[in-house]
C-alpha cells in the first residue's frame, strides 16, 4: 500500500531557517511511515480579499498541495510570542475563498523550534486555536523544541538520542492518526 502523503509547511522564509532544518529532519525520521514534501509559502502574495475572484497561480498551487495531502505537518518559529506573518498569510490563503477551505478535515501535527527556553510554545498555542477553527484534526501532545547548535547534523539527523526518540514518538502517532482518518478500502462482504 502507498505511504500517506504529508505536506510540510514551514513558518519561516529565512534561508538558514532552523525550523526548515527541523522539518527536513522530521521528514527523514518519518520516511518509513509517510512521504513528506515541503510546500512553498514564501512566494504567496500578501492576502487580499480582492484577489479571491481570480486566485494567483501561487495560491492555486499551494491550495492544491494541501488538498492532495493526507496530513499536514506545520513546523513554525515564534515571532513576538505568536506565529510569523508569513505563516498567517499562508493559513489565510489556505482557508479562503469562503467554501474552499483547504485545511478542513486534515490530520495536523504542529511543532517548532527556537533558541528560547520555551521553544515556540506560545506560537504553537496560538496556531492550535487557529487551526481548530479551520477544522483541522490536531494531534495532541506538546512538541516544543529548544534549538541547540548540535540538534540536527548536516545530514538532517537528530543528533541527541533522547530527542530523536521523543520526536519519533510524535511521528508514529501522527502516522497512526492519518491512517485512522484515511478512507479505508472496501472489505469483501
Ligand atoms: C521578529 C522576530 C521575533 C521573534 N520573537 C521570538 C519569540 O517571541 N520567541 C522566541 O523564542 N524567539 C523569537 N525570535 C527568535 C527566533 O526564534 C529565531 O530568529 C529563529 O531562528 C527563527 O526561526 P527560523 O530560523 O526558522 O526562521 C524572534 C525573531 C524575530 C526575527
Amino acid at each position: 500500500m502507498a505511504k500517506p502523503k504529508v505536506a510540510i509547511v514551514v513558518g519561516s522564509n529565512r534561508s538558514e531557517s532552523i525550523n526548515r532544518k527541523l522539518a527536513q529532519a522530521l521528514a527523514k525520521l518519518g520516511a518509513d511511515k509517510f512521504d513528506a514534501q515541503l510546500v512553498r509559502i514564501d512566494d504567496l502574495p500578501m492576502f487580499n480579499q480582492d484577489l479571491e475572484s481570480n486566485l494567483p497561480a501561487e495560491v492555486v498551487r499551494f491550495k492544491s498541495e494541501l488538498v492532495a495531502a493526507d496530513g499536514i505537518l506545520i513546523v513554525t518559529p515564534e515571532h513576538d510570542r505568536s506565529i510569523p506573518a508569513v505563516l498567517k498569510n499562508a493559513v489565510d490563503w489556505g482557508a479562503r475563498p469562503y467554501g474552499k477551505n483547504s485545511w478542513a478535515g486534515k490530520p495536523t501535527f504542529i511543532t517548532g523550534t527556537s533558541p528560547g527556553a520555551i521553544g515556540t510554545a506560545i506560537a504553537q498555542q496560538h496556531l492550535r486555536s487557529i487551526m481548530v477553527s479551520l477544522g483541522t484534526i490536531l494531534q495532541g501532545g506538546e512538541a516544543y523544541i529548544t534549538f541547540k547548535p548540535d540538534l540536527i547534523d548536516a545530514h538532517s539527523n537528530i543528533g541527541d538520542e533522547n530527542m530523536r526518540k521523543f520526536l519519533q514518538g510524535f511521528l508514529d502517532q501522527f502516522a497512526t492518526l492519518i491512517t485512522r482518518l484515511s478512507p479505508q478500502p472496501a472489505r469483501p462482504a
